[in-house]
């Protein structure tokens, strides 16, 4: 019955994100028109940045202008926080792991919020290990503690059998899925943001929330906070990005499937538009992206500059061939005009000129790639070269 009921759910789904598609998408390559992105290496003065400190003088400006006309801005400060272990068990996984669930709860201006993490530890370690922390936007039986439910969105057995804890939070602790509630989470911390034009929304909020799980890592001796790979699929995908974009302690961020506003460029015009997201998910970014609707080229940026906040840290974006709402092609551009920033760091681009060939992952690289064959999903595919991609850049 649960499983039916799941079921039905994910085509009520299917058939509501279908609905929101627009007549006139583009799915053409040929079809796109000329565009010219705004040059990663010019500060927001538009003066050339020739090196790194030109580059990190600068970043605070850049994110500025993500805050202040894309994802709101994100409150830093808070009253306090409190790590409850809820549950722990020493014999999860047969055996093979520490199951603990820690309820992370934040407290700001007389209200508290509270983010339910689970995570598992790998038993056989012989020191704090690096994690993988999971952004998740579907059903919460992806990320179930008990492991009677096992999904391909967050394969716990197989991120614990390469040595590596893994966890998950979801984002509906931090702000529901939804543009008439989305304010029940974060926001109640911080209603000043609500009033603002340029202030945090849902997708602000998962980003946020990501961050106080990594306040959380950070008091667990079990886990190597230096090393935390942030992942996220799709609208959490969008998230993965910005969380990393502005908390620096993200080692890793993997996006998976995130398109428009996410990882794929917006002024490509492929896929997914400004004006088909903000219409259909008006909660997602802040009230002044509303005036980007048909107008891209107004933009002070474009997504591939939210890829360059990552540099130095290996980043991992990741297409489905069939997701062409995602705009893989866009989203390899993306990261290959992102590449000028890494290079400022003495990172040298591996990227092809073209996307490779679907199921041909790129992982020799700071700048990582691949557009698995299929939908739009995460599936343990993706997950097995997250890990690969981990493996090989903390040298495991
Ligand atoms: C919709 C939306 C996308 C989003 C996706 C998802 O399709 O238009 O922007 O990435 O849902 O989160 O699955």
């Amino acid at each position: 019955m649960k499983r039916f009921l799941i079921a039905m759910a994910c085509i009520a789904c299917m058939i509501a994100a279908k609905a929101q598609r627009p007549d006139n998408t583009n799915y053409t390559e040929s079809k796109v028109l000329p565009y010219s992105l705004p040059d990663v290496l010019k500060t927001t003065k538009q003066t050339s940045i020739r090196n790194k400190a030109d580059w990190e003088l600068n970043r605070p400006e850049l994110l500025r202008l993500f805050e202040d006309n894309i994802y709101g801005q994100m409150p830093k400060r808070f009253d306090d926080i409190k790590f409850s272990l809820i549950k722990e068990d020493k014999s999860a996984m047969q055996g093979r792991a520490t199951l603990k669930q820690v309820e992370v709860e934040v407290f700001n201006q007389q209200k508290s919020v509270k983010i339910n993490l689970v995570l598992f530890v790998p038993n056989n370690r012989k020191q704090a290990v690096p994690a993988f922390l999971l952004i998740n936007n579907r059903g919460k039986e992806n990320m179930d503690p008990t492991r009677k439910e096992k999904t391909g969105f967050w394969p716990a057995e197989l991120v614990i059998d390469s040595g590596y804890a893994v966890a998950a939070f979801h984002v509906s602790d931090a702000a529901p899925d939804n543009k008439d509630t989305f304010m029940n989470g974060v926001l109640r911390l911080y209603p000043e943001q609500f009033e603002a034009a340029n202030g945090m929304r849902a997708i602000g909020a998962w980003a946020w929330a990501a961050s106080r799980i990594m306040d959380y890592f950070e008091t667990d001796a079990d886990i190597d906070a230096k090393r935390v790979t942030v992942v996220g699929h799709s609208r959490a995908g969008k998230a993965s990005l910005w969380a990393a974009a502005q908390d620096q302690r993200f080692a890793i961020c993997v996006s998976n499937c995130s398109g428009n506003t996410g990882a794929a460029l917006s002024r490509r015009n492929f896929g997914e538009s400004i004006t088909a997201i903000n219409t259909s998910f008006p909660h997602w970014f802040n009230t002044n992206y509303k005036q980007y609707n048909d107008r891209e080229q107004e933009l002070p940026v474009d997504q591939h500059m939210l890829l360059a906040l990552i540099a130095p840290r290996p980043l991992y974006v990741t297409n489905a061939s069939e997701d062409l709402w995602a705009d893989p092609t866009g989203t390899f551009l993306a990261l290959k005009h992102a590449a000028p920033v890494y290079g400022l760091y003495g990172i040298t681009n591996e990227l092809p000129a073209k996307p490779p060939k679907i199921n041909q992952p790129i992982l020799n690289t700071h700048l990582a790639y691949h557009n698995r064959e299929g939908i739009h999903d995460l599936t343990s595919y993706d997950w097995q070269h997250f890990i690969r991609l981990a493996d090989l850049r903390f040298k495991k």
